[in-house]
């Protein structure tokens, strides 16, 4: 099936749904779902009635996009995200990226909780990313090139929108808010990391690790739309601290942050 065809046709679709042009599209990682629940004036669309969107085959998993008013910005929201360690092709992990630049976004806001590889870093700090590693060697771009959407060898020296990183420093110095800046390292997971996955990590420059994110940003750069990435530092990195890893961790500390991590990006948001 012809791609650009599919990927019209779901923003066709989409569109007949709503008012205004979304300006910002967000990526609600763990810990941050809530942030949905406060676009104003909602249009929710679930993923399964969209043609050719991928549908998340986990009971329970909501799969929706979210469209409306956040902080008097337009804003399209994804709740619910496609992981490669799930079984999708990186083309479907990255349909809703495509969508969304269809759509018009100028920025992607995109969050995830990761594991703290610097050893600065407690479990609950917010992370900027401001660049990243993509060790799963995997790119979502492989294929033929859709001249339309970017071109064929996009730059990535500035991945992560600079003046975005500096606009979110400012809000978390007035906010008071300690949040830290660093590179995410990208793997397909679904493992978590061996401690000397995590010992070369760091010696390799990176600051936090995850299973998601990179195959979204490398496509958001690709169609010319500004990035700002942020993680929640759920948990130390495997070996870092003398403990076995599990997801109830990820989940209830990203849990515990929630609400200051959505104040975060709200702010963020009132001030773009
Ligand atoms: N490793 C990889 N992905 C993750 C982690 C981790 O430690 N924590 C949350 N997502």
């Amino acid at each position: 099936m012809d791609m650009a065809h599919n990927i019209r046709t779901a923003t066709n679709y989409i569109k007949k749904f709503i008012k205004s042009k979304p300006e910002i599209g967000i990526i609600l990682g763990s810990g941050l779902g809530a942030l949905g629940e406060e676009i104003k004036e909602a249009c929710i669309i679930s993923y399964k009635d969209i043609p050719y969107f991928p549908v998340s085959t986990v009971e329970g998993h909501i799969g929706e996009l979210v469209i409306g008013k956040l902080e008097n910005k337009n804003v399209i929201a994804m709740r619910g995200r496609f992981h490669y360690y799930e079984g999708y092709s990186m083309e479907e992990v990255t349909f809703p990226i495509k969508v969304m630049t269809l759509l018009g976004i100028d920025i992607l806001i995109v969050t995830n909780a990761a594991g703290g590889v610097n050893y600065d870093f407690i479990p609950g700090d917010l992370m900027i990313i401001n660049d990243h590693i993509n060790f799963s060697l995997i790119n979502p771009l492989i294929g033929p090139n859709d001249e339309n959407f970017g071109p064929r060898f996009p730059d990535m020296s500035s991945a992560y929108c600079k003046e975005l990183i500096k606009k979110s420093e400012e809000v978390a110095e007035k906010l008071k808010l300690n949040v830290k800046k660093g590179v995410y390292a990208f793997l397909t997971g679904p493992t978590y990391e061996t401690p000397a996955e995590i010992k070369a990590l760091s010696r390799l420059g990176a600051d936090a690790v995850g299973m998601s994110t990179v195959p979204e940003v490398i496509i958001a750069v690709h169609g010319d739309i500004k990035v700002l990435g942020i993680s929640c530092i759920s948990n130390m990195a495997a070996g870092i601290l003398n403990k076995p890893l599990n997801h109830d961790e990820v989940i209830s500390t990203a849990k515990k942050i929630e609400e200051k991590f959505i104040n975060y990006i709200k702010e963020i948001i009132k001030n773009l």
